[in-house]
């Protein structure tokens, strides 16, 4: 039983504020990921530059970001969590790699449209090779599988396509990338409006942050749509109610769900009672980890300990890698 076991790797961005959406969508995933999987997770502060030239908040954003996964159950004794800036061997192979990345090819990413559309004073070489960098981390571990949502899809592609070249060119060093699906499989964590899945950019007020405060989040449950109650018995229930219920399977017991699922059946629900039930179990579940994540950033001492020790997991892991390409390359003259 002493399998290898298969890579994977993941970049987070450091935009911070996790909500419910994120935790059930990904996190929850890279913390089931951790035993099955060599898993090398981190956390994309350079390609946040690309966009973002303004640095003052980074620091505070990766540390933020570290906290939040470290509290919704990341270990990092199980996987390498780590920044990105700090495995320069990254760096190294960005450059080899933007030499197999065609610009037209590039231009036609999905991403680099819609961020050239967006900061029209800012289409910067980085923002066009993001894809690149994002391939060169995945491909710095050799990983073979990267837990992504469908808007990195496409970056996987190009990030697939340089595999080819390279191996083509050079000699088999990479696999093929593919992303770990698990956008079919998951729950959607729907927002509190009735529209739609929680997400950072839409509603703040139907979004629960993994940072909210007790009362914010009862605040934003009471808040939650609603209307008079079913009239008759077994009806279909709105898009609205039925994202109560859903929210509530997530957070809630069993018998809680089925107490009220049999209310609303029988026309005998008062959304009031059901909504105080619900902020009160989403308290129970937000609470330990906004208190874990805010202990977490206070011990500035015991972050730093996490990253360098992610930096030196990762960084040993990418030098191997790095010794194979350059082989591979006859970048090699002093053998
Ligand atoms: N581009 C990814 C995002 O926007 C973040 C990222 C950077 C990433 N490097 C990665 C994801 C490597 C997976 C693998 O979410």
């Amino acid at each position: 039983m002493n399998k290898k076991k298969e890579i994977v790797m993941s970049g987070i961005r450091p935009t911070g504020f996790l909500h419910l959406g994120n935790y059930f969508g990904a996190i929850s995933n890279y913390v089931k990921m951790q035993d099955d999987f060599e898993c090398f997770f981190m956390v994309a502060d350079l390609h946040s530059l690309t966009t973002h030239p303004d640095t003052k908040e980074l620091k505070g954003n990766v540390h933020r970001v570290l906290a939040e996964n470290i509290a919704c159950g990341l270990d990092p004794e199980k996987v390498a969590l780590y920044c990105q800036s700090h495995v320069h061997q990254t760096g190294e192979l960005y450059l080899y790699l933007n030499m197999l990345a065609y610009k037209g090819e590039l231009e036609k990413t999905a991403t680099f449209k819609d961020k050239a559309r967006l900061h029209p004073d800012n289409i910067n070489a980085g923002l066009l090779t993001y894809p690149v960098l994002m391939a060169a981390d995945i491909l710095i571990h050799r990983a073979k599988y990267v837990p992504v949502g469908k808007d990195q899809e496409q970056h996987l592609e190009i990030a697939r396509t340089y595999v080819n070249r390279f191996n083509h060119r050079y000699g088999e060093v990479f696999p093929e990338p593919v992303a770990y699906n698990f956008d079919n499989k998951l729950v959607k964590v729907p927002s509190l409006d009735g529209g739609g899945k929680m997400s950072k950019s839409e509603n703040k007020l139907a979004t629960l942050y993994l940072a909210d405060e007790d009362t914010d989040i009862r605040k934003k449950v009471m808040k939650a749509k609603t209307d008079s109650g079913p009239v008759e018995n077994n009806s279909k229930k709105p898009d609205y109610i039925e994202n109560l219920f859903l929210l509530m399977k997530l957070v809630s017991t069993k018998e809680t769900l089925n107490h009220f699922e049999d209310r609303y059946n029988d026309c005998s629900i008062r959304y009031g009672d059901m909504k105080k039930q619900l902020a009160e179990d989403m308290v129970s579940f937000i609470s330990p980890i906004r208190n874990k994540v805010n202990a977490i950033l206070d011990d500035e001492a015991y972050l730093q300990k996490i990253m360098k020790h992610g930096a030196e997991k990762a960084t040993e892991h990418a030098e191997i890698t790095m010794k194979m390409v350059r082989n591979a390359m006859h970048l090699n003259y002093f053998i």
